[in-house]
């Protein structure tokens, strides 16, 4: 194996295991388009796959679409009663449409690079160490965010998980070929802790790490408005049932009413019917993506919303109904963790984040923690995310840092 204890020798690993995967799903723009079990993410399942086993790690798919790579200790220590248990580690293959690079492989890369780190130092875990590559985490494909680990924790029905239908109308279940395996109680209760590193997408630190300490609370709602569809050129302007209307009025109303709570509010897509330019649309099908720093906030800032665009329609003529189709609340990482964590990366910043991950959902299970590799730009969902290599490098000794603390333990 290659030296990964200098610092040059780190960014240069990075840099090559880096262009490994850098082409895979890489569309004109720079974006990435990485959806759920595409030809682009299932080349970087491989990728995964032929990782594990260069390392000598078993790789097990738990039913739901979510991979588990994992570096076990030597069957001496096994002997000893040392293990099970142990630290999870990893992130997420797929990307929104045109998403940046980093946003889910980082965590992935940096976790196999973090094993070599601890392995050429001679460092054997008392408990295993898991590299996880979990499923659908952007909903990007099938509508809920963090689809692979709500299955895994039980958070969403399996039923309702393989009836999901993306874009072309094909189901969760086609693409698996089965309903997925849903809650696996004993896999989870398996791990100490999960730890996910990620970019940090917006432009929060000075240094290069960061941690963690909580989530802000957030979902998506698909608001259908219905009208009547008609003439451009021949009906009145008196006489139209437009959602165009309603829907562009909840657009402005989300942004306002999010703005007075110091919220988030994005509509960032829409399907109009017909969508032709002489037409009057029949029906405009949007989808709100809101976030708050606390539940309550959230939910306010989610019915103002709602009401405001309910009123609206009545002005219109049109219906307007709101869907919730995934809804995560507040979470806050371990505290403990989180400083002790922080104390062990030289004092690392500890901030919260807008952004959901995977880690969200299993910090309702296991003591969780998140470390951030500065994003320059401060973009993320677009072409322009970044991290510089040497952060990365840096990203990689943070974790492999913090997994010799936890799998030691
Ligand atoms: C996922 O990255 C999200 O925050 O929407
Ligand atoms: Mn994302
Ligand atoms: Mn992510
Ligand atoms: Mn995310």
């Amino acid at each position: 194996m290659k030296t990964l204890s200098t610092d040059p020798a780190l960014v240069h690993t990075f840099r090559e295991v880096w262009a490994e995967l850098s082409g895979i799903g890489r569309a004109p723009d720079g974006g990435y388009l990485r959806f759920a079990w595409s030809p682009a993410e299932v080349a970087l399942r491989d990728w995964f796959r032929v990782q594990a086993a260069r390392r000598g790690m078993p790789v097990t798919d738990d039913g739901n679409g979510n991979l588990f790579a994992v570096w076990s200790p030597t069957s001496d220590e096994r002997l000893s009663g040392a293990a099970p248990g142990g630290v999870l580690t990893g992130s997420h293959f797929d990307s929104v449409p045109h998403g940046g690079a980093f946003d889910g492989p980082l965590g992935i890369v940096s976790a196999f690079l973090a094993v070599d780190l601890l392995r050429e130092r001679g460092f054997q875990p008392t408990r295993p160490i898991t590299v996880a590559a979990f499923a659908e985490e952007e909903g990007s494909r099938f509508g809920v965010a963090c689809l692979g680990s709500r299955l895994l924790t039980g958070a969403i029905d399996p039923q309702r998980a393989a009836a999901l239908t993306d874009r072309d109308g094909i189901s969760l279940g086609d693409v698996l070929g089965a309903t997925p395996a849903g809650a696996r109680p004993e896999l989870v209760a398996r791990f100490d802790a999960y730890v996910e590193l990620h970019v940090e997408q917006g432009r929060a630190l000075a240094g290069p790490i960061g941690v963690a300490s909580a989530i802000w609370p957030h979902g998506r709602w698909r608001f259908d408005v219905e009208g009547e569809g008609n003439h451009a050129g021949t009906t009145l302007m008196t006489d139209r049932r437009d959602p165009m209307l309603t829907y562009a009025f909840t657009v402005l109303a989300a942004n306002k009413e999010a703005r007075l709570r110091g919220a988030h509010a994005t509509v960032g897509r829409v399907e109009v019917t017909p969508n032709a330019t002489n037409a009057i649309p029949a029906a405009v099908r949007g989808w709100l993506d809101a976030r708050a720093a606390d539940d309550e906030t959230l939910a306010g800032l989610v019915e103002a919303v709602a009401k405001k665009a309910t009123e609206r329609a009545g002005r219109d003529g049109t219906a307007i109904r709101f869907t919730a189709e995934s809804t995560t609340g507040e979470v806050r990482f371990d505290p403990t963790l989180a400083s002790n964590l922080a104390g062990l990366l030289g004092g690392a910043p500890i901030l919260p984040t807008g952004a959901g991950h995977d880690a969200g959902v299993l910090s309702a299970h296991l003591p969780t923690a998140m470390l951030f590799v500065r994003n320059p730009t401060g973009v993320s969902h677009a072409p322009a995310e970044s991290a510089s290599d040497a952060d990365c490098a840096e990203g990689v000794k943070a974790l492999a840092r913090v997994l010799e603390e936890l799998s030691a333990q």
